[in-house]
């Protein structure tokens, strides 16, 4: 018998367009000998074809499990994931709880704190109130300011003085009313790759060379520049400590199945600094998630296979929880 997989995939996001290339990767990269697919797309506007799933449990005796492939806003976010929780179904990928912290920059860094784990300075302010004073006596010029629940780097600036920081804060204003602004780091940006339930791996990393002044919107989708480099070329030590502290992030969100985990390693100190978790990747034929797995011996249908497997394992362990008295 063949499992019968549901991709979700489009959404109401920014990523729509990503979404739409990275399902069409994982659609062609799964086994048809064990696999039939059930495609459900959403449109940019929110609207299921050919009809949405719904959210009660036996509602879908069609479906053994979702494969949600959907980036950022209405899908990467927990809602989806809220959705699948309500209909029982075993579900790809992390949970309501881990998608959640994920996709808010801010909870992220507070969980990361939390564990101390190294992160990037950062002050937060709010569409209310958004005001610049102790981000100008706390951080060094030039800073990133960013939405707190966006992907993509679709509102981030980056600031070299008081003006630019308080336009920039405006900007970002208008996507999310919780604003994080953070010191630059100069120096390189590294990706690594997680994968598992209880007993996470890290992929080997890889290096991100943006083409701009960093890595904005056009350099990541439209101008094909940027350049990547797998594994990267950091000395066994260093990718080491990378390694492990993508897992310790992984844990620390209480991340499941997947994610790739963003650093930055500042040129002038050595530091390494987490820069974000996500817990959708990109996985278009030149995504870095499925690239680094490839690097480190796991080729892309196999490891749509184990994602699939650990979904089906995670629904199987939680059987054992009871939701009534
Ligand atoms: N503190 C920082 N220092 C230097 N560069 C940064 C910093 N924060 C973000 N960037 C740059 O901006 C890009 C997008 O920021 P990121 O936090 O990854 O948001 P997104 O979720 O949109 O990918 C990064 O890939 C990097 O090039
Ligand atoms: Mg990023």
């Amino acid at each position: 018998m063949k499992l019968r997989v549901a991709v979700v995939y489009g959404g109401r996001s920014g990523e729509h367009e990503v979404s739409v290339r990275s399902a069409r990767s994982i659609m062609e990269a799964m086994d048809p000998a064990r696999y039939e697919i059930l495609e459900y797309f959403i449109s940019p506007e929110g609207k299921w074809s050919p009809r949405p799933i719904l959210p009660e449990p036996g509602a879908h005796p069609e479906i053994d499990v979702v494969f949600p492939v959907l980036h950022g806003t209405f899908g990467e976010d927990g809602t989806v994931q809220g959705l699948l929780e309500l209909a029982g179904l075993p579900y790809v990928g992390a949970g309501v709880l881990a998608s959640a912290v994920s996709m808010d920059k801010e909870m992220m860094k507070r969980v990361c704190k939390e564990r101390m784990l190294p992160i990037v300075d950062y002050v937060t302010v709010t569409r209310e109130k958004p005001d610049i004073t102790e981000a100008c006596e706390r951080l060094p010029f030039p800073m990133f300011v960013k939405p707190a629940n966006l992907g993509s780097s679709v509102g981030i600036s980056k600031v070299h003085d008081p003006q630019e920081l308080e336009a920039a804060v405006a900007l970002a204003a208008q996507y999310d009313r919780k604003i994080i602004v953070e010191r630059g780091i100069a120096g390189r940006e590294l990706e690594c790759s997680v994968l598992g339930n209880e007993t996470p791996a890290a992929s080997l990393p890889c290096e991100i060379l943006p083409s701009r002044e960093f890595y904005d919107y056009e350099d990541k989708y439209l101008l094909d520049r940027a350049q990547t480099k797998v594994p990267a070329d950091l000395s066994p030590l260093a990718t080491d400590q990378l390694r492990s502290l993508a897992v310790a992030c992984y844990r620390a969100v209480e991340c499941e199945g997947m994610a790739r985990v963003d650093f930055l390693l500042e040129a002038d100190t050595g530091r390494l600094f987490i820069n974000e978790i996500n817990t959708i990747p990109g996985f278009t034929s030149i995504s870095m998630y499925p690239k680094m797995w490839e690097h480190s011996g796991i080729p892309f249908s196999a490891l749509i296979d184990q994602l699939i497997a650990l979904a089906l394992d995670r629904h199987q362990r939680r059987k054992a929880t009871r939701f009534t008295r």
